[in-house]
């Protein structure tokens, strides 16, 4: 299957989707651009898309092996993966394990404080309003999803934050935060989509705290793809 234009489905910031001969799956290619800000700063980082590919596959099937069900169903080259077409639920499902970022700035509270229980947020996905935080009378209100899909999103998240969690600790990385987001397959079952990786999370070294991910980029701190390489290899021998 040729990835070219006509092919082209959808293009967005970090990431190109692309129909196949089977109208169930997509092939999902990743890029090198990184935004941030809702794309007021733009910029390129070197083999981002190949690092952020292989680190989603890593934790796509570690997931997977763990009961998760996600739309990954292989990878195809560095860069490109064949997955389950989903429609994507418009919520952007953030995880704070430590706080740090929006919710930081928010409380006025340093970043950095471990918190006593994981905080749930949900942002509608929409880049004309820059993804505003909404919460669950919202999300229902405006039939951006109905209560039970919020709970089966949740029962998911809840999930997935315990095993990435312990996954992370294996390979000396904080699991500070991430956003994941979640689509219904052609049966309607919600399953994990998008891709997890050092542009949607945060990733701090265990002992030094060290920044492992976007934030590097966001912040102008220097050394964004080898953060993003040290990820890649310290995950690559867990397990
Ligand atoms: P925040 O602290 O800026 O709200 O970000 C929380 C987490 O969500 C962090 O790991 C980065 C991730 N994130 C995205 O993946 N996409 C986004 O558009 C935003 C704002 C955050
Ligand atoms: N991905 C978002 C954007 O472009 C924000 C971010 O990751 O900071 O704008």
């Amino acid at each position: 299957m040729l990835l070219v234009d006509e092919n082209k489905l959808y293009e967005g910031k970090a990431k190109k989707v692309y129909r196949t001969e089977n109208p169930n799956e997509v092939i999902i290619y990743y890029k090198d651009d990184a935004t941030a800000f809702n794309n007021l700063k733009k910029g390129q980082i070197h083999n981002k898309g190949i690092l952020n590919a292989q680190i989603t596959t890593i934790i796509f099937n570690y997931l997977k092996n763990n009961g998760v069900e996600t739309h990954l169903i292989e990878n195809l080259s560095d860069r490109a993966q064949l997955c389950k077409k989903v429609e994507i639920i418009p919520l952007e499902v953030i995880v704070r394990n430590t706080l740090a970022g929006s919710t930081a700035k928010l409380l006025k509270i340093e970043e950095g404080k471990i918190l006593n229980s994981p905080i749930f947020e949900i942002c509608y996905k929409k880049d004309e309003l820059g993804d505003p935080m909404i919460n669950d009378y919202h999300a229902i209100a405006l039939d951006i999803a109905t209560r039970k899909d919020l709970e089966e999103i949740y029962s998911q998240t809840k999930k997935i934050n315990e095993l990435l969690k312990s996954f992370f600790d294996q390979a000396n990385i904080e699991l500070v935060d991430f956003k994941i987001e979640f689509g219904k397959d052609v049966n309607g079952n919600i399953i994990l989509a998008d891709e997890i990786s050092p542009d949607c999370c945060r990733l701090w070294d265990k002992e030094t705290r060290k920044k492992l991910d976007k934030d590097r980029f966001r912040r102008d701190l220097g050394d964004v793809e080898e953060a993003y390489q040290e990820v890649l290899s310290r995950i690559s021998r867990v397990g």
